[in-house]
Formats: structure tokens, C-alpha cells, sequence
């Protein structure tokens, strides 16, 4: 297939793009470098620089026919969509929708689209299904949950087929692919930079969660097992309607055991004292994904603790500067 992913010089977006090129597809990047990196894009993908809401670039970018798109390209920080709400509006949902008006002229009626579990705000439920109504407690997961609505009725009246991936906590790397946002706000990544000296100040974010251990629990999946879940999506898309799976494992794991599995892969000792709770975290959010095996066939494969910290740590130690050294 030939496939057009925005956003994929970004973290996901880049793993996905890699992986969809190792199973034989062709791959179009379309990235304006604005949080992404030219270095995370593959030589063997055309590389398209510009903005999604750009028209003449992603008029570029699907020029020749395109058999799906894969839109990642988003602004993606809670806290920041918070303070800039508009902005996040703007952004998130202008370029969706210039991106469906350019497939429109294209003629290209298969999308993938990277949702959140944001989508859900603080359910208190053991487990999140899709059934569970989306009500997001954020702009970012407002965005999120539009697009979806957006998606539904196009669908409807267009004949869009698409499938809404809802990310729950995305982590690991996969070869020189890796997590580097600035500034990085994921607990995984901090506390790689915390173990190899680069971030002095690290703390756990509660203490007296209602969760086994007082911290928040939290449902981690590998970056190449959500790869793999877009190459998937590709092969089932083709019938009218939006489709929402979750991507996550079924398991929770607390931020505690986190800080043990990284202590175990670094084999360093790890102290870290307890702040206070951040703002707007819920306890616990753990996913179903007994739609996505259903729909793909999706079982996660890396995503075992010490799989994810054990990738997430050699990239960190291999890559301390993130991309940026390479640039
Ligand atoms: N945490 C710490 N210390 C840190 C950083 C994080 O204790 O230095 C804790 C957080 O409080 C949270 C857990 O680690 O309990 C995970 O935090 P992350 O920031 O890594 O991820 P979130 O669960 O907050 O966010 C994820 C996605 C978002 C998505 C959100 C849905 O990254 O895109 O889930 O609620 F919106």
C-alpha cells in the first residue's frame, strides 16, 4: 500500500512509519518538524515538510494516489492544552479537518487516526471499554474525542472508512528510534534521564492514591506493539464507519513498580522522593483491548515492564542528547 503518515517524524510516528517500510509498503512522511525530527524519518520514506493544514503540501503529499493516511500529527501535552486551550483547538481540529478536505480531493477514503485514552477523563472503572461514554477532562482529550465525532460522520455521509486508535501509556524504543520530546513531561523517559545523570530532580507525582501501593497506576505499551496495531488498522479499513480501539495491555502497572523495573534494568539504585499528585491525573486508567484483538488480532508482544524500560533505558544511554546530537 501507499501509505501517508503526518506527524512521522515524531515518536510514534516514526516507529510506525519504520515498521509499515519493513513490511513492504511505501511510505510518505508529512511533518513540519515542529516537535518531530528530521532524523527519525527513514531515507527509504519521501519525506514532505510542511503543516497538515497547509493545503499545496498535502495536496503534494497525496499527489499520485495514496491508498490511506495515518494522521499523528498533533499537539499532544495535557498540561500545555490547559493553558492554551484555544490554541489546541485550533491546531488539533483545523488540521484534521484540512487533512479530510485534501483526502476528499484525493479520493482517498482510508484513514487511521492516533486517539487517546484521554478520551475517557478519570472513568472509575477497573478496566476502560470502548462502550465507556467518552468524557474528557482536558482540551487535548476534547480535541481527541471531536475528531472522533468528526470521523463518525463523515463516515456517514462520505464514506470514510477509519480507525480511531486510542493510545493508553505509550513507551519503549525500537533501534536508534526513540522518545524525545522537549520538554519531556512521560515518566518513563524522565527517569531514564534520572538514572543516567541528566535530570537531577525526579519525584513521584502522589502518594495517596486509592491504588495497592498510594501511586497511580497507569496501562504501558510498547511503541513497536502500537506499530505493529497501525499495520494492522491498514489491513482492515475499507467499509463505511469509524471503528475506536484501544491500544493498551489489559494490565496495570503503578508508578512504583515502574521505578523498580527501572532500577532492576539499570541496575542502580533508585530513590526517588514523593511529591505532591499532578494536577488532573487520575488514579488508575487500564484499558480493555479485547476489541483491538477482535478487529486486528492485536496481542501486545514487548510490552512486558522490564521489556519496555530495558529498550527505553539503552536508547536513553545510547542516544543521551536525544536527536538532537545527530542534528
Ligand atoms: N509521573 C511521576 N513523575 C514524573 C512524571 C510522571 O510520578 O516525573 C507519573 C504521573 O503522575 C502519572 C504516571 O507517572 O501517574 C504517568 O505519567 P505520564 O506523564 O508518563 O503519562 P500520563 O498517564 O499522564 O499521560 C498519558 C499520555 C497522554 C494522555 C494521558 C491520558 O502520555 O498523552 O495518558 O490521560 F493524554
Amino acid at each position: 500500500m501507499r501509505v501517508l503518515v503526518t506527524g512521522g517524524a515524531g515518536y510514534i510516528g516514526s516507529v510506525t512509519s519504520a515498521e509499515l517500510l519493513r513490511r513492504g509498503h511505501d511510505v510518505r512522511v508529512l511533518d513540519d518538524l515542529s516537535t518531530g525530527h528530521r532524523e527519525a524519518v527513514a531515507a527509504e520514506a519521501a519525506f514532505f515538510e510542511g503543516r497538515v493544514q497547509d493545503r499545496e503540501v498535502v495536496d503534494a503529499a497525496l499527489e499520485g494516489g495514496v491508498d490511506a493516511v495515518i494522521h499523528f500529527a498533533s499537539l499532544s501535552l495535557v498540561g500545555d492544552s490547559v493553558r492554551q486551550p484555544r490554541h489546541y483547538f485550533h491546531e488539533n481540529l483545523g488540521s484534521a479537518l484540512s487533512l479530510l478536505s485534501a483526502m476528499d480531493r484525493a479520493r482517498v477514503r482510508r484513514l487511521v487516526f492516533s486517539s487517546s485514552a484521554a478520551v475517557y477523563g478519570q472513568p472509575e472503572v477497573e478496566v476502560i471499554d470502548e462502550d465507556l461514554p467518552l468524557a474528557p477532562v482536558n482540551p487535548y482529550g476534547h480535541t481527541k474525542a471531536m475528531i472522533e465525532t468528526i470521523l463518525q460522520e463523515e463516515a456517514r455521509a462520505r464514506g470514510l472508512s477509519a480507525v480511531a486508535l486510542r493510545y493508553f501509556n505509550a513507551c519503549g524504543a525500537d533501534g536508534r528510534l526513540g522518545e524525545d520530546h522537549s520538554p519531556e513531561t512521560h515518566l518513563i523517559p524522565r527517569l531514564c534521564q534520572h538514572l543516567l545523570g541528566r535530570l537531577e530532580d525526579f519525584e513521584v507525582f502522589g502518594s495517596d492514591y486509592p491504588t495497592a501501593d498510594g501511586s497511580a497506576v497507569r496501562d504501558y505499551v510498547h511503541v513497536k506493539d502500537l506499530a505493529a496495531a497501525h499495520a494492522a488498522a491498514l489491513e482492515v479499513l475499507g467499509d463505511p464507519g469509524l471503528v475506536a480501539l484501544n491500544l493498551g495491555t489489559g494490565r496495570g502497572a503503578s508508578v512504583l513498580e515502574v521505578l523498580r523495573a527501572a532500577a532492576e534494568v539499570s541496575g542502580t539504585e533508585l530513590r526517588a522522593p514523593a511529591g505532591p499528585r499532578r494536577p488532573g491525573d487520575p488514579p488508575r486508567l487500564v484499558a480493555s483491548r479485547a476489541r483491538a484483538e477482535a478487529h486486528l488480532g492485536w496481542v501486545p508482544r514487548h510490552s512486558e515492564l522490564v521489556t519496555i524500560l530495558r529498550d527505553a533505558f539503552r536508547w536513553h544511554r545510547e542516544y543521551p542528547e536525544g536527536y538532537g546530537a545527530a542534528s
